[in-house]
């Protein structure tokens, strides 16, 4: 029996940059999901998150609903990569909620990416399997997204966040301050909008990209250009220990991602300013908008006050209930046995 985990991300600052080659720098955290299985003629994998079971093809043929569809997409792109039709038979336990904001799609695809690669024998560098995770969540669902969260999923470092140039895919890892404490805070709200509106931004980014100057096209611009500076200013920060610094960083990107790229939400906004009004040093909306979550950087012995003053405020303002996550940067996806 072999075991794989890979974990959840939460991004610290660089949103809406990777499908445009610029900077991210987000990190593991240490909730994911595990994988256990053995070597099968067919992929046959059970969740405890999803009922029923997948049962594919080892080249994916065979995929229809669920979690499923991932997992045959990343089977179909490793298929086309070489790998041999080798299956595995296998259950997925996960400590990390789904539709959450913390990139579980991706924490799937690593860990099955991984344990095919490893039931047939096959060789892929990181940012290989990461780039086939992003091709097949494209495949899967459609959505066009760039490659951050396989990325740090694969490459995370506990204590530290994955400084990463999406264009050149160098990167490197930037030590964290002891005893900063991450909070997750999802509204529990996700727009319709959540995977065509995601779609539009990319085609609207592309588009100022490629040299329309209309207004809507000028703010798309500023808020890939301002957050990348922010990007490096917030690693430049933490380089000097200064975490302090990231307040006014994580503000400015959170007004970008509202005002210039309209990803936001009334309730991630609300969220942002509970989490400073409790007494977190920085936050602001985190992963793709239209809903989702927020995270809030905070001395780790404070987060647990921090997390249930904004639940409570969150209830208070709005009716709805939410479980903030209290984490930290955790290592990246590994064969555990
Ligand atoms: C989602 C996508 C990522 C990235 C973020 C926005 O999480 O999966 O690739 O584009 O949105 O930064």
């Amino acid at each position: 029996m072999a075991r794989y985990h890979a974990p959840g991300r939460v991004n610290l600052i660089g949103e809406h940059t990777d499908y445009a080659g610029g900077l991210v720098l987000p990190a593991a955290i240490d909730r994911g999901l595990t994988l256990d299985c053995v070597p099968a003629d067919r992929i046959r994998l059970r969740s405890s998150a999803a009922p029923g079971e997948v049962d594919l093809g080892p080249d994916g043929a065979g995929a229809v609903e669920g979690f499923g569809r991932y997992v045959g997409a990343l089977a179909a792109e490793l298929a086309d990569l070489g790998r041999a039709p080798c299956g595995i038979d296998g259950r997925i336990a996960a400590d990390l909620p789904a539709g959450a904001g913390l990139a579980s799609s991706a924490a799937l695809l690593v860990a099955v990416g991984l344990a095919l690669c490893d039931a047939a024998g096959m060789e892929l560098a990181p940012l290989a399997l990461a780039a086939a995770c992003r091709r097949a969540e494209e495949r899967a669902v459609a959505v066009p997204c760039g490659i951050m969260d396989p990325a740090v999923a694969l490459l995370g470092r506990a204590g530290q966040a994955l400084l990463l140039d999406c264009g050149s895919l160098a990167h490197r890892h930037v030590p964290l301050p002891d005893g900063l404490g991450l909070i997750v805070v999802d509204s529990g709200v996700r727009r319709r909008l959540a995977e065509t509106g995601y779609a539009t931004r990319r085609r609207e980014l592309e588009r100022a990209l490629a040299g329309d100057r209309d207004e809507t096209a000028a703010r798309r611009l500023r808020h890939l250009r301002s957050e990348n500076a922010r990007v490096e200013q917030a690693a430049a920060a933490l380089a000097e220990g200064d975490a302090r610094a990231l307040g006014p960083i994580l503000a400015a990107g959170h007004a970008s991602l509202r005002d210039d790229f309209e990803v936001s939400t009334p309730e991630l906004d609300l969220l942002v300013g509970l989490a400073l009004d409790a007494g977190a040093g920085a936050a602001r909306m985190t992963g793709g908008g239209f809903g989702g979550a927020i995270v809030a950087l905070a001395p780790a012995g404070r987060c647990a006050v921090i997390a249930a003053s904004v639940a409570a405020g969150y209830r208070a303002a709005t009716g709805r209930a939410t479980a903030p996550i209290v984490t930290r940067a955790a290592d990246g996806a590994r064969r555990l046995a």
